[in-house]
């Protein structure tokens, strides 16, 4: 599919169609799109809880309660849903388990000494968000929108149907999978499958801001 097609025919799914499942096919380009997305020196400070089971949705669908039932029949519905979280700090366990990852996958074996310039680079920017900027969990909380993006506009290349959702209860989440006490927590969903042919948004035309209003020519 080409990316202007894409682009217009991915939409805000607001009702799936609960008999149509991904195929192994697609499943594993979507682990491949969350698992390759670039974040701030490579720190990949993220977790996916990937739902496809009724148990599984059950428990996300906890999180769409009160106030964000509008969100429910979507991850009772889709065929899967991915629930994005983020950590909430970095510690030296994490910053070795990225470092022991990147030596693996060889980007170390032409000069040895990139090993530590990668590690000081990596420490170097997370002491800034630290102590200077003060920001370490926004800071992380944007390479999760990062990955985000991409998965959506991978999802639509895809041909699939998704939506995001903020609307879900983070905290309650946090709780029900035990987040915090990994040093994770609940960020987003994602719901993922095929539209329903009730869904009143599949049909309703993509509005945006004009050209004229967001971009400045120079
Ligand atoms: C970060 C984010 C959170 C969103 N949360 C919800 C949500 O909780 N429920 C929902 O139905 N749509 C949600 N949306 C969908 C947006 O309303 C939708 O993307 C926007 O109106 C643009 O429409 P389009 O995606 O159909 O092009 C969210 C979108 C984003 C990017």
């Amino acid at each position: 599919m080409q990316l202007i097609e894409a682009l217009q025919r991915r939409y805000a799914t607001k009702a799936f169609d609960s008999t149509k499942k991904l195929p192994n096919v697609v499943i594993e380009q979507l682990f491949a799109l969350l698992r390759l997305s670039p974040s701030s020196t490579n720190i990949q400070p993220w977790h996916f809880v990937v739902a496809s089971t009724e148990e599984g949705k059950a428990r996300l669908a906890k999180g769409a309660g009160g106030s964000y039932s509008y969100n429910k029949s979507k991850i009772l519905d889709a065929s899967h849903v991915v629930l994005f979280c983020a950590r909430t700090q970095i510690d030296d366990e994490h910053l070795q388990k990225v470092l022991a990852a990147e030596e693996r996958d060889g980007r170390f074996t032409a000069k040895p000494e990139v090993k530590a310039a990668a590690h000081n680079t990596r420490l170097a920017y997370l002491n800034e968000h630290k102590f200077i900027k003060k920001d370490v969990p926004h800071w992380l909380e944007k390479q999760i929108y990062l990955n985000l993006g991409s998965f959506l506009l991978g999802a639509g290349l895809l041909g699939i149907d998704a939506v995001p959702m903020e609307g879900i209860d983070q905290a309650l989440l946090d709780a029900e999978f035990g987040l915090n006490e990994r040093d994770l927590t609940a960020v987003t969903a994602v719901a993922l499958g095929y539209r329903a042919d009730t869904d009143f948004n599949a049909g309703l035309p993509k509005s945006r801001l004009a050209a004229d209003d967001i971009f400045t020519l120079i």
